[in-house]
């Protein structure tokens, strides 16, 4: 009797389970018609062509040629999936997906190789052009970031780059370029990509060019500011008459507490404040997180009367780059024991008690944590005002080395994927007023440090022949786009090419 009806509940949760799964199969009508689908890239990633047309050297391509860069492969950017000579290739490959949105960079140096020190590139500029004039032909909207982490190597040897106010001056000429030269077509705006990992790699712990230590507070002063100075130029002359939104975009993690305790409740939000805070505060409260007044007091930059009158003009919209949770312990009782943790910080964590936090990717510490995205939409929400937000970046990661048949096998990536758009969706349905998600990358790239040995397109690239191929994943993404659910997507196999 008793067995019987332990086999009735499991047999009528199994059943609840399968009703539960297909209600809740993702759809794209569960989205506003208005939502930006996109895929997102950026310039030193994919374009190549370093040399081209009066193009200077970037501080990417001066770091990836010099002893100091410890790129995994060796590798750098000169050739990348040479999307400057090919990029109507994969202006057709979005159009095949059905996206309606393009998120790309623009290389600094081939528009302004000199920066304000010397004339514009007419070339770089009509690279440009071409692209978005193919991706409006398309209704494929431009989401365009100014600078991804690449500035004019001129810079950094006139006067330190982002250690210097004097970037400031530079950066909003260049935006004023850009905005002059693409903004009748350009509506979305992004100022810098990531400036708060930016200034960790390249200027705390030296990973990035250009390699400086512990320098990130000012680095990143100069950053909030350039952003500031960029926002105020477009809503001066620009904005009225364009009618476009500028943001910027921030890497966002989502910190975890490891134990159910207060102190490591509040250590999490402290180091969500530390990475995150740090850069938006100032930007939309303006001014440094408290959390970090109060630890880092005298140390922290300040802002002057003339500094606070620039970031008076924030943003119209955030844009999150979301790729894993990690757990944060309080170490103040007992002491942090930095065995297990990560990061040269004894209190993130990726495990709890010998349980990663998610499934495993190629990137290190990189781990798919699906319900992530909701709390860090929610966060954001909560802290900004519900300011409107932009995935500009969610993906998977894959090992280069992996077979071919596993390659564009992707099954991993849809999944992760999916339920990640699931999580957006619930963080939706609580009011987050999220307008658009771009998955990282459409095609396979080169990897910053980890150059070619990571994967992250939905299209497989050849990096011999610069031949692109789907992977399972874009036909995932095209049938969704396109309104199919997509309930037996693992019954699929992508023909090896
Ligand atoms: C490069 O610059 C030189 C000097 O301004 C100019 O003559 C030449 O046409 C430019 N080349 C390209 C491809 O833009
Ligand atoms: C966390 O601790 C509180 C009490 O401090 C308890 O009510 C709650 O159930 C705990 N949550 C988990 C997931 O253990
Ligand atoms: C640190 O933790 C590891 C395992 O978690 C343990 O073996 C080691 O003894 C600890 N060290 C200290 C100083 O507590
Ligand atoms: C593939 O490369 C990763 C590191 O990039 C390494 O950990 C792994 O062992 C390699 N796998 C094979 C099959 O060579």
């Amino acid at each position: 009797m008793e067995e019987r009806r332990k086999k009735a509940v499991v047999l009528a949760s199994a059943f609840l389970f399968f009703l539960l799964q297909s209600s809740c199969a993702l759809r794209r009508d569960q989205f506003p018609s208005s939502f930006l689908f996109g895929t997102s890239t950026s310039a030193y990633q994919i374009e190549g062509a370093y040399k081209d047309a009066n193009k200077s050297l970037s501080n990417w391509d001066v770091f990836t040629h010099s002893q100091e860069a410890k790129i995994k492969d060796g590798s750098n950017g000169d050739v990348a999936a040479d999307h400057y000579h090919i990029y109507m290739e994969d202006v057709e490959l979005m159009h095949s997906l059905g996206v309606n949105s393009y998120r790309f960079s623009i290389s600094w140096s081939r528009v302004l190789p000199r920066g304000r020190y010397g004339t514009i590139n007419p070339t770089g500029v009509a690279f440009y052009n071409n692209l978005i004039d193919s991706l409006l032909l398309r209704g494929i909207e431009p989401f365009v970031t100014l600078s991804h982490y690449d500035i004019p190597q001129e810079l950094e040897d006139r006067y330190g780059g982002w250690l210097s106010p004097k970037i400031q001056k530079d950066f909003g000429y260049f935006a004023e370029v850009c905005f002059r030269k693409f903004g009748d077509r350009v509506k979305y705006w992004s100022t810098l990509n990531e400036p708060n990992f930016m200034v960790i790699n390249g200027y705390g712990t030296g990973d990035y060019p250009p390699g400086h230590r512990n320098k990130q507070l000012i680095a990143g002063h100069n950053a909030i500011l350039s952003h500031a100075t960029a926002v105020e130029i477009y809503r001066k002359r620009y904005q009225v008459k364009q009618q476009g939104k500028i943001g910027i975009v921030i890497f966002m993690c989502w910190f975890e507490p490891l134990r159910n305790n207060s102190l490591d409740f509040l250590a999490a939000k402290q180091v969500m404040s530390f990475h995150v805070a740090w850069f938006l505060d100032p930007i939309i409260h303006g001014d440094y997180p408290p959390e970090m007044q109060q630890v880092l007091g005298s140390k922290l930059p300040t802002f002057s009367i003339k500094d606070r009158r620039k970031l008076q003009y924030k943003l119209d919209f955030i844009g999150i780059n979301h790729y894993t949770s990690l757990y944060v312990r309080d170490c103040s009782v007992p002491p942090c024991n930095s065995s297990g943790s990560i990061d040269e910080s004894p209190f993130i964590y990726n495990q709890r008690n010998g349980i990663p936090i998610g499934k495993p990717t190629a990137m290190p510490q990189y781990y798919v944590v699906p319900y992530g995205i909701e709390e860090v939409v929610l966060y954001t929400m909560r802290r900004y005002n519900n300011t409107p937000m932009f995935i500009t970046e969610n993906g998977y990661a894959q090992h280069s080395n992996s077979s071919m048949t596993e390659l564009l096998n992707d099954i991993d990536r849809v999944d992760a994927i999916r339920q990640y758009l699931t999580y957006l969706n619930n963080a939706m349905r609580k009011g987050a007023d999220v307008r658009g998600y771009f998955v990282w990358s459409l095609i396979d790239n080169f990897e910053w440090l980890y150059g070619y040995t990571k994967r992250f397109g939905l299209y497989y690239v050849d990096f011999n022949t610069q031949k692109r191929a789907p992977k399972l994943s874009a036909r995932w993404y095209q049938q969704f786009l396109h309104g199919v659910e997509v309930l037996h997507e693992h019954d699929e196999q992508v023909d090896t090419i």
